[in-house]
């Protein structure tokens, strides 16, 4: 990376930190996205996968629903939920019921953050699928130009979900541009099948 730009990057991760910015992914993911989910009717049993210090806030979007967060590292549980489960993604069969399936899954910034190869990301999508009704939402937040990234079409158990029309995006794809090393954030917006 240019110094320039690095330094950019660290001045506005600081900032951001201080709650003196929210880069436009965040603002998007918090001010539209999770509202939204919200208000469509029968999104009540929620997972939201990946925790950190900046999506404590993100619970409040959907007060009076069950909202359960779940991240493979135990370090973060101080940021999860009311409901936290220290637990892989790729194994979610061993935490949840089949008899109560998620209604919509939050799936944002763990695609090459952890799910790093082809398979762990297809393990994780099938298992989704499995905790989902028919017609839940799956929301996957992606940075499509980090080294980590694998795209979640190019995986098997991407033939499990849909493209679905979700708010102001008739395409089930909004991308933003981010004045950090990612460049971009995506989101996708899928319907199990
Ligand atoms: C970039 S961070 C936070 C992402 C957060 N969901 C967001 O909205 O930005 C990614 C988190 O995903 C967690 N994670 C990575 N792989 C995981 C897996 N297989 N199962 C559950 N959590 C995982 C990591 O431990 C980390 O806390």
């Amino acid at each position: 990376m240019n110094p320039l730009r690095w330094a950019k990057d660290k001045v506005l991760h600081l900032a951001w930190r201080r709650g003196r910015y929210t880069p436009p992914d965040r603002r998007l993911f918090e001010v539209e996205i999770l509202p939204a989910l919200a208000r469509e009717k029968g999104n009540d049993r929620i997972l939201f996968v990946g925790v950190d210090w900046y999506t404590k806030g993100c619970a409040a979007a959907f007060e009076g629903k069950h909202f359960t967060t779940l991240d493979v590292a135990p370090e973060q549980s101080a940021f999860g939920g009311f409901a936290h489960v220290v637990g892989d993604l790729r194994e979610l069969e061993r935490h949840f019921k089949a008899s109560e399936p998620f209604d919509v899954v939050l799936m944002n910034g763990v695609i090459g953050y952890g799910l790093d190869h082809r398979d762990d990301v297809d393990r994780a999508l099938r298992a989704c699928a499995a905790r989902m009704r028919a017609g839940a939402t799956l929301v996957i937040g992606i940075n499509e130009e980090i080294p980590t990234h694998v795209d979640p079409m190019s995986v098997p158990s991407h033939r499990l979900f849909e493209p679905r029309s979700f708010h102001r995006w008739p395409s089930g794809r909004v991308m933003v541009p981010v004045p950090f090393r990612e460049r971009t954030h995506t989101y996708l917006f899928w319907r199990r099948r």
